[in-house]
């Protein structure tokens, strides 16, 4: 299938908890990988960090490919880079079905979507939170996901900011079923009831599945929350 299609998938039977692999072992990425999968993710989210736009850096291209090639699952590959541009067509070389490129980084976000798609790929566009909803309305015809971050990118771990909550509702209002939503950041049992209720059908989860030891219990109770209170962001 088309990997832009995976996106179309996901949302078919969404909500959907995709775990950030910022938090995974690296020293043992198969097996991380295989225990997540057995977890029943539906797709793994891939933070990229270039130390740069963001005060952290992560991985690259390499590492994208190596979890390319020992899973079927989809790739949601979040880019906290600068200069996003240049590195669209690797990255989908790598492996990634959906590349999110974040709206600050950008001075013009539809050339670099319309690349995104291009490639094959579904296009997401990702906004901080001081950032307002109105830097990314005027291209959501251009989007195939918003993705709303819910505490400043760089670092898993920290608080959920709640202003993430109005911008999933106001998303979903102006965008209508035509674009996925995807919340990031201090998503975990006391938060992604509310995500899920706000429109949110991709809920990101770090800390609160790696930061246990059992990654199966961590993903369902998850699910199960999300699956309870998944709205269409109306109150
Ligand atoms: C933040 C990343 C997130 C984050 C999620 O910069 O984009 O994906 O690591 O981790 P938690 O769920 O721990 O906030
Ligand atoms: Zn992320």
């Amino acid at each position: 299938m088309p990997r832009a299609e995976s996106l179309t998938s996901l949302r078919r039977s969404a909500p959907h908890v995709l775990p950030s692999m910022l938090l995974c072992d690296f020293a043992n990425l198969r097996h991380e990988i295989e225990a997540i999968e057995a977890a029943g993710v539906k797709a793994l989210h891939l933070d990229v960090m270039d130390g740069h736009f963001v005060p952290n850096l992560t991985y690259g291209m390499p590492l994208v490919a190596a979890m390319r090639a020992v899973t079927d699952l989809p790739l949601d590959v979040h880019l906290m880079i600068s200069n996003p541009a240049d590195y669209i067509v690797r990255y989908a070389e790598a492996g990634a079905d959906i590349i999110t490129v974040h709206v600050e980084a950008i001075d013009a976000p539809e050339p670099v979507l319309a690349q995104i798609r291009e490639v094959g790929c579904a296009a997401g566009l990702a906004l901080n939170p001081p950032t307002p909803v109105s830097a990314v309305t005027p291209h959501l015809d251009h989007c195939d996901l918003i993705l709303v971050m819910s505490v400043m990118p760089g670092f898993g771990g920290q608080a959920f900011d709640e202003r993430a909550l109005d911008k999933l509702r106001q998303l979903r209002a102006c965008a209508g079923d035509r674009i996925a939503l995807e919340v990031d950041g201090g998503v975990n049992a006391d938060t992604i009831a509310v995500c899920a209720e706000a429109g949110a059908d991709l809920l990101v989860a770090g800390s609160a599945i790696f930061n246990h030891e059992d990654y199966s219990h961590s993903v369902t109770k998850l699910d199960q929350l999300a699956r309870a209170s998944h709205g269409d962001g109306s109150e």
